[in-house]
This record gives structure tokens, sequence and C-alpha cells, in this order.
């Protein structure tokens, strides 16, 4: 995870790059988790995927109303559909990537932008631009369970 969060922070843009070098600077310490398994999505997603907790019911600060963290995914992966009951807001720290946001076709969203998904809105993301994707997410934590794919993939 170290070297994509390194790479995250070389691509940051000015508006970001203060965030990201500091979260590349304690990324060995942080508890990077994943939801999903091998048989869930794969060993090459899994290599490219991961996410820690700041905010949340077991997290550094607790809080049992906001669960917020950081999603980091390695280039040329796609996560892909998928939608939980919690409403939720991805701040994009770094990374220039595909984005499919409910109905929506694919489009590219630069770094710095705002995505908000209403509840079980479906959402997927692709790093389809050769960047690792960081992305500061922030959920209501009253209605916690896993994600739901859309569609599996192997
Ligand atoms: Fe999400």
């Amino acid at each position: 995870m170290t070297d994509w969060v390194g790479q995250a922070a070389a691509n940051a843009p000015q508006a970001t790059k203060g965030l990201v070098n500091a979260l590349a600077a304690v990324s060995d310490a942080l508890h990077w988790q994943q939801t999903y398994s091998k048989d869930d999505m794969g060993q090459r997603f899994l290599d490219r995927y991961g996410w820690f907790m700041l905010v949340g019911p077991n997290a550094p600060v607790m809080s049992g109303a906001l669960l917020s963290g950081v999603l980091l995914l390695g280039p040329d992966v796609e996560y892909p559909v998928h939608k939980h009951a919690a409403e939720e807001i991805y701040v994009t720290l770094s990374g220039n990537a595909s984005w499919k946001i409910g109905e929506a076709d694919w489009h590219l969203k630069a770094a710095g932008s705002i995505i908000h998904n209403p509840p079980w809105q479906a959402h997927a993301m692709r790093t389809d631009q050769g960047e690792p994707l960081l992305v500061a997410f922030l959920w209501d934590a009253g209605r916690l369970e896993k994600s739901k794919l859309a569609s599996p993939i192997r």
C-alpha cells in the first residue's frame, strides 16, 4: 500500500499535496484493511486495494455517528459497481480516474472532486489513467453493512 501512497503523493495536485504527503509519511503505521476476499475480487484487485479508518465505531477516533477514512486503489483496477445503505461523500485527494455514479456513464473526475452518494446509489471507480486513486470517505455510520456488489468480478 505504501508504494501506491507515495505515488499518490507525487501525483497530488497542489490543493491536496500537503495532506497526501502527511498521509504518505505515516502510511506504514496505518491499519490498512480490505472489505473483500480473494473469492470476491481476485488477488490482483486485493494487491491494489485497501482502506483505513480514522473515525468510526472501531476507529482511532470513536464515533457511532460518523465513519471516515481513506480508500486507496492502485493503477489499472476497477472497483465494480456497488452500493450501500450509508449516505457517503468522497473527496478525491489524488488520482485522476473514471467514476460511474448512479445511472450516468463513466466519466473522468480529477483529484479534488467531491462525490455524493445518497443511500443505495450505485457507484464504481476505474483507475484507468495509470494513477493510483486516494479518496477520503465519510459515511453516515447509522446503518453499516458490507457493501453489496452489483456484479462480483473474479
Ligand atoms: Fe461507496
